[in-house]
């Protein structure tokens, strides 16, 4: 069985100001100052991608951002481009969302030209996937997930897979408390990595999945110690240094209290 790193992101979504910013990433840097084979990465607001960057300077975090344009560059107001992001040291793009493809109209296919646009600048987008509870109880769940995943495949392809992160995030465990039970979620990982293996077995072998919605320190242990969850893509937690450091840290296979 091939061994994946494990990655912990934290989407720190639309929160933050000067001065918290710098009181948390001062905590994370600190707390991860000793070994840890976890790579780590925290995806901040646009206007704070400097700020974060020079604080980060030094340490093993990543920077990421939390969406990427769809154009090159041009006359599209309010849009940030792949090469601003790369002249920033941005090393991943979270890209779909699900509040994004909610409030914000992004499509499969848009999700799909945003990934291509951040892997042409050398920026590993973290493509969101994931049902909606309806979707869900509908019985579509996979279904759904299967047609995310075909539409940013059919434009990438196998090559572009390789190239990028994915994070399974079924929308009704996102800031609700309500996790994905540990095998529910790694039925869907599996059904993910076997639906990109259809296509190129090494690939979907060597591709990272996270896991996103409701993970702490308490429930992040049994997740990760799910043969096809790679990490997490991680909201509010992610906003508290102890709480986020406490799921970088957790112990495979474990619950903690
Ligand atoms: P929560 O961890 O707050 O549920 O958010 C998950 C998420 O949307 C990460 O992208």
């Amino acid at each position: 069985m091939q061994q994946r790193p494990r990655l912990v992101i934290g989407n720190w979504k639309m929160n933050g100001d000067l001065a918290s910013n710098a009181a948390l990433v001062a905590s994370v840097v600190a707390g991860l100052a000793t070994e840890t084979d976890c790579q780590v990465a925290v995806c901040v607001p646009f206007p704070y991608l400097s700020q974060v960057a020079g604080r980060l300077t030094g340490s093993s975090i990543a920077l990421g951002s939390q969406d990427v344009s769809e154009f090159e560059r041009g006359a599209f107001t309010g849009e940030v481009s792949a090469s601003m992001l790369h002249d920033f040291g941005c090393r991943y793009a979270i890209v779909g969302h699900s509040e994004r493809r909610t409030w914000f109209g992004d499509t499969s296919e848009r999700v799909a030209l945003k990934a291509e646009r951040a892997i042409g600048q050398g920026i590993t987008p973290i493509a969101c996937i994931g049902e909606t509870l309806q979707e869900r109880e509908q019985g579509r769940a996979e279904e759904i997930v299967a047609m995310q995943l075909d539409a940013v495949l059919e434009r990438i392809g196998t090559k572009g897979i390789a190239a990028s992160v994915l994070a399974y995030e079924p929308v009704w465990a996102i800031g609700t408390g309500k996790t994905a039970a540990p095998e529910e979620a790694q039925a869907m990982h599996a059904s993910i990595r076997a639906h990109v293996a259809k296509h190129d077995a090494k690939v979907a072998a060597g591709l990272v999945i996270l896991y996103g919605g409701s993970v702490k320190a308490s429930n992040a242990g049994l997740l990760f110690g799910c043969a096809d969850i790679d990490g997490g893509l991680i909201g509010g937690a992610s906003l508290v240094a102890d709480d986020f450091l406490g799921i970088v840290k957790a112990k495979t296979g474990t619950a903690a209290s």
